[in-house]
């Protein structure tokens, strides 16, 4: 059986770091108890935890306060969280073609349901938007602008602070989706020209499936409508949701376990030698190695960027006469390269690029755990596969 080569960290990282699985066993076997609702050691442990979780996370990210950080339950539902919690009737959006359905879907239902009008700006040929035409789109009705911090197709970085630096200047809110950089690109998000910023606690940030947060700019609450309201365990005696962070948007009972592999993970990219900087330089070798290997092929196109630089650790690629999902069935079953081919979730990104046509493209996206081993491995079974 050859061994297993996980090339699908774009979707979720795996490995996790292996306090991560230490602390989720440790929750589930010996504490148990929920978060924030009871006042014996279990439940106070529970919400130490979390307490523990949310300021690590914050460390990672750059927060000064780690209340900013909402705890939602993947990267689609932080998302939520913040366009469904701006939008009113009549409002205008922007955003851009890069985006995944977790962005793209909720605003066709808005404009569908809701009488909201959205712009889709368009990227050049390596999926890249230019700051100027995201602003350009913007209009007396514009609530928001959203845009992804990294395509999840082509890798590509988006100029975000380009683009918020304007949008404060203006007075338009900005929401980014950080699902493909959040623990791979070094982000100081109190820095950051951006009021919103949804992820997912499960890809960078390597915390385990069922795990998302939102980052509230202070006073950012304000402009945001709670789209789940509920029991929070605070200011039980009113039936009014709370307006303080993070209660007004953590209704019913969190992921504790999951947050508490989120908190172990954010702990382990610290202390990791240089932190997730160290992570960034990891990431680009592989990228610049895989491209490297692939450099040549005639029936092989790279996706994206050419520099390795301008990516995440994302690259794309078709093969002639090949669909993408049978190149995929191929290297799972002959060469254990586990990897994911289709559109994505991101359809007009694809329609972009010109790789709709062909049933998208064939995904290699990597992890802090991936290895030169696993790249080279993935180049001679596309080699061997291409020449057959
Ligand atoms: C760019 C982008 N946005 C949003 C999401 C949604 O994240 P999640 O799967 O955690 O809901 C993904 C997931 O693949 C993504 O790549």
């Amino acid at each position: 059986m050859a061994r297993r080569i996980y090339l699908d960290n774009g979707a979720t990282s795996w490995p996790k770091p292996p306090e991560v699985y230490d602390a989720v066993d440790r929750w589930q076997r010996e504490v148990g108890a929920p978060a924030g609702r009871g006042a014996y050691d279990e439940a106070l442990e529970s919400d130490r935890l979390v307490g523990e979780a949310r300021r690590a996370v914050a460390g990672v990210l750059g927060v000064a306060n780690p209340k900013s950080l909402v705890f939602a339950f993947n990267g689609t539902d932080a998302l939520h969280l913040a366009i469904q919690g701006l939008i009113r009737p009549g409002d205008h959006v922007v955003t851009t073609v890069c985006e995944h359905n977790s962005v793209l879907r909720p605003l066709r239902q808005l404009v569908d349901d809701r009488g909201v009008a959205v712009s889709h700006v368009g990227c050049d040929a390596q999926g890249i938007v230019s700051a100027a035409d995201v602003l350009a789109a913007v209009g007396p009705r514009t609530k928001f602008v959203v845009v992804t911090h990294a395509s999840n197709v082509t890798g590509a970085l988006q100029p975000i602070a380009e683009i918020g630096e304007e949008l404060r200047r203006r007075n338009i809110l900005f929401v980014v989706d950080a699902a493909q950089t959040a623990g791979e690109i070094p982000i100081e998000l109190d820095a950051w020209p951006v009021d919103f910023v949804a992820m997912p606690g499960h890809k960078g940030l390597l915390g385990p499936l069922g795990t998302g947060l939102l980052y509230v700019r202070p006073g950012g609450e304000e402009r945001l409508v709670s789209i789940r309201t509920g029991g929070t365990g605070s200011e039980s005696r009113s039936t009014r949701q709370p307006t303080t962070m993070p209660d007004k948007f953590e209704s019913g009972n969190l992921n504790v376990p999951g947050l508490v592999g989120l908190g172990a993970a954010a702990k382990w990219l610290t202390a990791r030698p240089r932190g997730v900087a160290g992570v960034r330089e990891h990431s680009v070798n592989l990228v610049g190695r895989l491209l490297d290997g692939l450099a040549g092929m005639e029936k092989l196109k790279v996706v994206g960027p050419s520099a390795a630089e301008s990516r995440v650790g994302v690259v794309s690629v078709q093969l002639e006469g090949y669909d993408p999902q049978e190149l995929a069935a191929v290297l799972a079953s002959s060469y254990g390269i586990e990897c994911r081919a289709g559109l994505h979730c991101a359809p007009l990104m694809h329609r972009a690029l010109g790789t709709e046509g062909a049933g998208g493209t064939l995904r290699l996206s990597f992890g802090p755990f991936t290895t030169d081993d696993d790249v080279d491995a993935a180049v001679a079974a596309l080699r061997e596969v291409s020449a057959a």
